[in-house]
C-alpha cells in the first residue's frame, strides 16, 4: 500500500550525517536508502561487502553521498574506527542507527559461554559502544538522535532465541539509561521495536505457510509489514520533528496480539 499523497519529507535531515550499522541488507539497507533519500549523508557498515558496495554504488549513482565500510560490529575498536572515519569524511554524526543483529536460533541446552558472549556482542554490546563514540560529537554540534533496534521477540511467545531475546530486552534498558545520560546534551535515544517485517532473509528463511497463519491470526492489520514501514518511523525519530521524544519504545508491528 502506498500513501495516497506521498510520504512525509524531513527537511532537518538534509545535509546531516547518519551512521547505520548492518546497513548492507534488510531493514538496515532500507534505512540507508531512505536517509539518503532525505538528503542525509550516510555512512554504513556491514560484514557483507558485496551487498554493501552494491548499495553504495547504486545510491551514489543517484547522487547520494554514502560511504560503505566493511566492519564486524563485534570488533569494538574496528567499529570505533569506522565511526571516526565516517565523521571525518562526511561530517559530525548527528544520527546513529544501531541496527546490526543476528537472530540465529540456539537451543537452550546447547548454549555455552562463548556462544552466549557472541550473541551479546552482535545483538546489544555494539549499541553501547557506538553511542559512546558518537555522543561527544553530537554534544558539540548541539544534539543528535540515536535509534536502537529492539525486537517484538522480547515481548511474545518464541523459542530457540535465548541469547537474541535477552540482548533485545537489554536494548530497551540501554535505550532508557542512555536517554537519561545524554538528555542534557540534547541527544535523544529511542528504540524501535519491529514486529515481523518481510525482509528478504525473513521471507527466505522463516516465512512458511504456518508462519503466514500466525501473522493472519496475531496481527490486527492484515498486510505484510515491509521494511519501508519501519524506515518511516526511523526517519521521524531521526529528524527534529520528534525533538521532544526520548527514552521511548516505538512499536511497528501491525498490532500483534
Ligand atoms: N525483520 C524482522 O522481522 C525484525 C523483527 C524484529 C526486530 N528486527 C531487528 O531489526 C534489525 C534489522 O533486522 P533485519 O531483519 O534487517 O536483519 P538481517 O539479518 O536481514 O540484516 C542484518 C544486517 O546486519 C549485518 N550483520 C550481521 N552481523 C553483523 C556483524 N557482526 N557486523 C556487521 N554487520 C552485521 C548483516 O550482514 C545484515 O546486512 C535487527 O536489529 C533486528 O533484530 C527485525
Amino acid at each position: 500500500m502506498s500513501a495516497e499523497g506521498g510520504w512525509a519529507t524531513y527537511p532537518s535531515l538534509a545535509g546531516r550525517t547518519a551512521f547505520v550499522s548492518g546497513g548492507a541488507s534488510g531493514l538496515g539497507a532500507e534505512f540507508v536508502e531512505q536517509l539518503a533519500g532525505q538528503g542525509a549523508r550516510v555512512g554504513f557498515v556491514d560484514l557483507d561487502v558485496e551487498r554493501g558496495r552494491a548499495l553504495e554504488q547504486r545510491l551514489a549513482a543517484g547522487g547520494a553521498e554514502v560511504r560503505f565500510l566493511e566492519c564486524d560490529v563485534r570488533d569494538v575498536p574496528a567499529l570505533r574506527a569506522a565511526i571516526g572515519r565516517v565523521a571525518g569524511e562526511l561530517g559530525v554524526i548527528r544520527v546513529l542507527v544501531n541496527n546490526a543483529a543476528n537472530d540465529h536460533r540456539d537451543k537452550v541446552a546447547e548454549m555455552d559461554e562463548a556462544l552466549w558472549d557472541d550473541r551479546m556482542a552482535v545483538n546489544v554490546r555494539h549499541h553501547f559502544f557506538a553511542a559512546q563514540a558518537v555522543a561527544p560529537g553530537m554534544r558539540d554540534a548541539g544534539g543528535g538522535s540515536i535509534v536502537n533496534l529492539g525486537s517484538i521477540s522480547a515481548h511474545i511467545d518464541l523459542m530457540d532465541l535465548p541469547g537474541y531475546i535477552t540482548a533485545k530486552a537489554g536494548v530497551e534498558g540501554l535505550t532508557r539509561t542512555l536517554a537519561r545520560e545524554y538528555g542534557p546534551w540534547a541527544i535523544r535515544v529511542n528504540c524501535i521495536i519491529p514486529g515481523w517485517i518481510m525482509t528478504e532473509r525473513q521471507l527466505a528463511d522463516w516465512v512458511t505457510p504456518e508462519a503466514e497463519e500466525s501473522i493472519a491470526r496475531n496481527q490486527c492489520l492484515p498486510q505484510h509489514l515491509m521494511p519501508d514501514d519501519v524506515a518511516r518511523m526511523l526517519l521521524w525519530l531521526a529528524a527534529d520533528d520528534s525533538r521532544s521524544c526520548t527514552a521511548q519504545q516505538w512499536v511497528v508491528d501491525g498490532g500483534w496480539m
